[in-house]
């Protein structure tokens, strides 16, 4: 193949990749190489702001294929019997940066993109079906917690455990997080969750409510603190590479895709909120139900381009799928497009990664870096007389829920059993065999021990209590005997 001459941006060829003009071959440097200006200005410019949380993380293309019929609850095209539908994964940690080592403990991000016919779906969850809040407006505290202290720059044990245990209707996701959970052996053989409650509406209009779960058919499975911190210093981009190189190898990583399915009039009267995220629906109420099989088999070709830029939002819903009254769910749904709008840019639905399979038609133009534009006769305005586009509410296929009251800052606080600390003894005291119980006291132990505020270790010790009461005593015992090792020695 011939070798192509080097080229500014603008597509002129350029007379040297090695020396800049100078005044003599030792003078001073022209400021009219405009080769020198533009490369040293371009690459200036590489890096967009990292996610503001989630920034490090690895993806990969791939399909989803229904396997089962589940018409009879939504109307969704990419849920209909026998769709086949490209997609995007993203895999993440939450708290980390950029460059942060994957196997530190943390939740897992778990994103999903479907270019369906009908638009672009995205499931944007977690490899954990809870959350530590239940109100969007204590997230930026909440992460703003478990970064980094504004002077020193370090992270920081006893403001996490400061927000932790004032709030706690953490403890469920807490649990998960000082569990095996918090320390995959690797993205694909975590399991993913849609975590929130969503609306399904199928062809008859008849709603109801639902929670996705992806299981992994590598298995879930763990690692051991000890194993994670030395992977974490020996190969920082540990679970990047294992699905890279999988992937690579013709190795293609699936899951199981169902959902639990739960008939609208049923939220009313459940015995706890069923949108509130720090909340599972116990599978003996709403059993798994399989919709298919989604997996993985396609490397990104240029990681910036089509893993870096990808914007994954749980705005993005398509017909016969919604969101439900989850006061995180709303939240998210303004602050996905909103931070990609910053992170990326205006126009971030043009690039490739995030622009949909399906045709857009509306009347948004211009905007920085602008690439898509309409014929100059179309109209720029609705309704018009023109044969421009227009809405169609039978088309959009949307959700809908009741909704009355006062307006009012408040928790729900209509169901029987709304407590924060029941399913986390639950999860701990019955999901938890002998071993991981073990394994979770010695990891709150040790994560509590860096706390250095003692009215902060009394209340971590009474959240644990409230979560099981031989756990907090444990905890207590294992506290002060570590406080004794460490100062003996
Ligand atoms: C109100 C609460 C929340 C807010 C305000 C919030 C906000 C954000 C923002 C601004 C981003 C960065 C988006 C970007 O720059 O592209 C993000 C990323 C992410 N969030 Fe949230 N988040 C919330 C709760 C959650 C919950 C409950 C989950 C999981 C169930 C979750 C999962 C994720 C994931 C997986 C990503 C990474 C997406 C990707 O792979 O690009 N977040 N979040």
């Amino acid at each position: 193949m011939p070798i192509e001459p080097t080229t500014t941006q603008t597509g002129t060829p350029v007379a040297s990749d090695a020396h800049s003009l100078t005044v003599g071959a030792d003078g001073v440097t022209a400021l009219h190489d405009r080769y020198l200006v533009e490369k040293l200005a371009q690459f200036n410019r590489e890096r967009i702001p990292e996610r503001i949380v989630h920034a490090k993380g690895g993806g990969a293309h791939g399909q989803f294929v229904v396997t089962n019929d589940v018409s009879q609850y939504t109307r969704a095209a990419l849920f209909q019997p026998g769709a086949t539908t490209e997609t995007l994964q993203r895999f993440s940690s939450v708290a980390g940066e950029q460059g942060s080592p994957d196997t530190w403990r943390d939740v897992r991000g778990f994103s999903v993109k479907f270019y369906t016919s009908e638009g672009n779906y995205d499931i944007v969850g977690n490899n954990t079906p809870v959350f530590f809040i239940r109100d969007g407006i204590k997230f930026p505290d909440f992460i703003h917690s478990q970064k980094r202290l504004p002077g020193s720059g370090l992270r920081d044990a006893t403001m996490q455990w400061d927000f932790w245990t004032l709030s706690p209707e953490s403890a469920h996701q807490v649990t998960y997080l000082m569990g095996d959970r918090g320390l995959p052996r690797s993205w694909r053989e975590m399991p993913g969750f849609g975590s929130h409650t969503y609306q399904w509406i199928n062809a008859a209009g008849e709603r109801f409510w639902v929670k996705y779960h992806f299981a992994s058919n590598q298995g879930h499975v763990e690692m051991e603190g000890s194993e994670a911190e030395l992977i974490a210093g020996a190969d920082a981009d540990y679970y990047r590479r294992d699905l890279y190189e999988a992937i690579k190898a013709g190795n293609f990583p699936s899951w199981d895709v169902s959902v639990q399915v739960m008939p609208y009039e049923d939220a009313k009267t459940y015995r706890f909120n069923p949108f509130d995220l720090t909340k599972v629906w116990p599978h003996a109420d709403y059993p798994l139900i399989k919709v298919g099989t989604h997996t993985l088999n396609r490397n990104p070709e240029n990681f910036f381009a089509e893993i870096e830029q990808a914007a994954f939002s749980p705005a993005n819903t398509v017909p016969g799928i919604d969101i439900s009254p989850d006061k995180m769910l709303m939240a998210r749904v303004f602050s996905y497009p909103d931070a990609q709008r910053y992170r990326v840019g205006t126009n971030y639905t043009e690039i490739p990664v995030n622009a949909p399979k399906a045709a857009v038609h509306n009347y948004s133009q211009d905007g920085a870096a602008r690439h898509g534009f309409k014929p100059a006769d179309a109209p720029v305005y609705a309704p018009n007389s023109l044969g421009g586009p227009v809405a169609d509410a039978a088309a959009a296929g949307e959700g809908s829920w009741e909704s009355d009251g006062a307006l009012l800052r408040a928790a729900a606080t209509l169901h029987s059993e709304d407590s924060d600390f029941g399913q986390a003894g639950t999860l701990y005291r019955e999901v938890f065999d002998d071993a991981a119980r073990a394994r979770f006291l010695d990891t709150i132990t040790g994560a509590i021990s860096g706390v250095q505020r003692p009215e902060v270790t009394e209340r971590a010790i009474a959240y644990w209590t409230a979560v099981d009461a031989t756990l907090g005593a444990s905890l207590r015992a294992n506290l002060a005997a570590w406080a004794e090792a460490d100062l003996l020695v």
